[in-house]
């Protein structure tokens, strides 16, 4: 573990700067914590005024502290803030949690950016600015201002919002979901989230990593990390409203935004995404409890007919639609339950289930391998107690010796359910007030898995690439004072890197384009290259199905009169005469670079399912193979890819490698394209692949 924030987050002593004896102030708080928390490390009240605090020794300045000093707490205002960093520099300590409002979140970046590297140069790191400061149940520390340390548990807690960790101090005793760190980071001046899923992956008190994100400021380090980190992490993402995406030149652009990127990043990284703080809560238990849930496979048991009708709803809606058990198991089952019982899935024992069906059937099924994930469900009635039933649901878990599969439970009743249902979450078994939720937790367990799989499979490396001869076509459109390049220059750039687009020739005169016409075979598509004409249909400056020299002829003549008619001034280069690609399934392919993430990769299908459904779908780029089939699956209109109508399935083979080869030339020359688009790209028959019919790229600014 890195030695340093293991000093700022597992601190052998601290000093707290600005300690103050008069209660209600935060200095004061911060010293009476870590009285209360039982921290057993030294604590150094600093103060010019006081000798002694709640008993602690004070001192006039932490160099005057006789001993090692790991982290100290600063709760001085913002203007001692960098006089006491350079005396802790001066003292040797390791890190600083830094209280202290008024930097970044007001607007003092430069203060905050000179506090950093004055203690980068002390070789400290900081947590905060702008924090509640640190808790962990395993160290008995509280070097905070939140009332109380968490109920203990195995997740920690990493908030960028100080209140939101206050709040969630206190409702983990109402929720029942344990924590044993709550770590506050603020402005995140210096150690951020990444440096806490890389810290807390390795740290043995930690088994899930919950997070509250308002922004990250480094996402591909971020998506990194997590996928590094073997531990489950759990993410809540506020604020996905606005966002830089939205003025954009390109399709793509219009149709980006922070919540679609945000959770493309999160997917990509293995990272469970929660709808909002309940689902936060709901997830983080989970996670914390229980493994991954590694195959597909959920046997449900219950007492009650209606709940297992809702289980089963929810399983489809959660993404593990139930199947039959097999008949070995439903036979074993029947003997656990009356005649009119049902053993197929969900198991019903019906109402006479007790403590010893339970048991049994809860032990057998655990331990049989077609069960991949187990959710145990009980209506409280007026002949079994609520606490027998969890204790044999507990012994039948245990007693099975299996630790490598997901177990959940929901209890529905009063009181008495309410009770049990607590002593199984302490004895480590999660349980929900509602069925659905227990099932949701369990496709929790799934998603997660399918994630990080996912999350592991390489990017895909395009063989045959020429990103010296994309680069030059776009030098060359740079030396013109062009930001956008044409439909030819584009092409050029994507059959560098081995985009199927369609052969183009630009001619520029009338006796050229009957030439090349004749070469690329007709019918042939003829159309104006304008660096002045984005829009080129619009300018009726488009002309399709040319079937021979006459029709050439004509064609350039009509669209070199509308492309003057439509903007007098326009430069023409010439017009594109280009082979024209038989009509199939129409997508579209974008990219924008994202301000936190990078080069993002879009697909959705052409025409209205783009243009009026927005049925598009994100990752960050580069992507692999799997990645890029898991795109054509996420749409909503994804059937139309499997064939619909009599047509044959798409040539999905071929779309994938398109897309992973398109997502790694953006990545590739992510410090030259801002934005751009191949649209439409024709989608063929299985086996008769893909052509790239129009293509556009818009260049970063330099
Ligand atoms: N070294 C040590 N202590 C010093 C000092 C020095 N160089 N200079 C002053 N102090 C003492 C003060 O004398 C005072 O102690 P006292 O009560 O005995 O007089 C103590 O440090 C605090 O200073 P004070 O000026 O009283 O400030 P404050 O307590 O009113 O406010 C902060 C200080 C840090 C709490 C306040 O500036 C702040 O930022 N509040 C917001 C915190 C917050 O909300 N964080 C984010 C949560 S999400």
């Amino acid at each position: 573990m890195d030695p340093i924030l293991s000093g700022l987050l597992k601190p052998k002593s601290i000093a707290i700067i600005g300690a103050s004896s008069t209660p209600g102030k935060i200095g004061h708080t911060v010293v009476k914590n870590l009285l209360d928390s039982g921290y057993e490390g030294g604590v150094y009240p600093i103060n010019p005024k006081d000798e002694e605090i709640m008993g602690f020794k004070c001192y006039r300045n932490v160099k005057d502290v006789p001993y090692v000093v790991d982290a100290a707490v600063i709760t001085v205002p913002a203007k001692l803030v960098l006089e006491v960093t350079r005396d802790c520099g001066e003292k040797g300590v390791k890190g600083l949690i830094i209280i202290t409002s008024g930097f970044a979140e007001v607007g003092d970046h430069e203060t905050e950016e000179a506090l950093v590297e004055l203690a980068h140069s002390y070789g400290m790191r900081i947590l905060g600015p702008n924090i509640v400061g640190t808790l962990s149940n395993s160290d008995n520390l509280n070097a905070s201002f939140a009332p109380f340390l968490p109920l203990n548990g195995k997740a920690s807690l990493v908030s960028q919002s100080g209140a939101l960790l206050i709040a969630m101090d206190a409702a983990s005793f109402v929720r029942r979901v344990g924590f044993d760190k709550m770590i506050s980071i603020g402005n995140m001046s210096d150690v951020n989230f990444s440096d806490m899923i890389a810290y807390l992956n390795e740290d043995p008190d930690t088994s899930c990593i919950s997070l509250y994100v308002e922004g990250l400021k480094d996402g591909p380090r971020f998506i990194e990390e997590a996928r590094k980190a073997t531990k489950p992490i759990v993410v809540l993402k506020s604020g996905t409203s606005a966002h830089g995406a939205a003025a954009a030149a390109s399709h793509t652009g219009s149709l980006a935004g922070a919540a679609k990127i945000y959770g493309a990043a999160f997917r990509q990284a293995g990272v469970s995404q929660a709808d909002d703080l309940n689902d936060l809560f709901d997830r983080t238990l989970v996670l914390s409890l229980q493994p991954r849930m590694t195959g597909d496979n959920l046997l449900v048991l219950t007492n009650g007919g209606g709940v297992g009708v809702l289980a089963t709803d929810a399983a489809e809606k959660y993404g593990l639609p139930m199947k039959f058990a097999p008949a070995d198991v439903q036979e074993e089952l029947k003997k656990h339950m009356p005649e009119f019982g049902s053993a197929k899935n969900p198991v019903d024992m019906t109402g006479m289930a007790g403590n010893d069906w339970y048991y049994t059937t809860t032990k057998f099924s655990y331990a049989h391998s077609w069960v991949d994930g187990l959710v145990v469900l009980y209506c409280e009635t007026a002949m079994t107690d609520p606490q027998g039933i969890a204790e044999s649901i507990y012994k039948g878990v245990h007693e099975s010796g299996v630790t490598d599969k997901p177990v959940t439970v929901s209890f529905v009743g009063g009181e008495r359910s309410d009770k049990a249902m607590a002593w199984l979450v302490e004895n480590g078994i999660p349980a929900y007030g509602a069925p659905d939720l227990a099932v949701k937790a369990m496709g929790t367990l799934r998603e997660d898995a399918r994630m990080v799989e996912m999350s592991r499979s390489s990017a895909f490396l395009p063989e045959n690439v020429d990103s010296a001869k994309a680069r030059k076509v776009i030098a060359g459109a740079r030396a013109n004072g062009r930001a956008a390049l044409t439909e030819i220059e584009a092409k050029q750039v994507f059959a560098a890197y081995g985009m199927p687009v369609t052969g183009t020739e630009l001619a520029t005169s009338e006796e050229e384009a009957v030439k090349f016409a004749a070469q690329i075979g007709y019918p042939v598509v003829m159309k104006i290259v304008s660096p002045d004409i984005l829009h080129k249909s619009d300018a009726g400056a488009v002309k399709v199905n040319i079937k021979d020299e006459k029709m050439v002829r004509e064609a350039y003549k009509t669209i070199l009169d509308n492309s003057l008619n439509y903007k007098a001034d326009a430069f023409i280069d010439g017009v594109a005469i280009q082979e024209m690609a038989p009509w199939a399934t129409e997508v579209i392919v974008g990219s924008v670079n994202d301000s936190t993430f990078g080069p993002t990769v879009m697909f959705g299908l052409g025409g209205i399912f783009v243009e009026v459904l927005k049925d598009v779908t994100f990752r960050v780029a580069p992507i692999s193979v799997e990645e890029a089939f898991t795109m054509q699956g996420e749409i909503k209109s994804a059937a139309i890819l499997h064939g619909v109508r009599g047509d044959g399935p798409r040539d999905k083979t071929a779309l994938a490698k398109v897309l992973a080869t398109y997502a790694y030339m953006i990545h590739d020359l992510k410090d030259e394209i801002a934005e751009s688009d191949a649209n439409p790209v024709i989608v063929y028959e299985e086996g008769k692949g893909v052509k790239v019919v129009d293509a556009r790229i818009i260049l970063t600014k330099k």
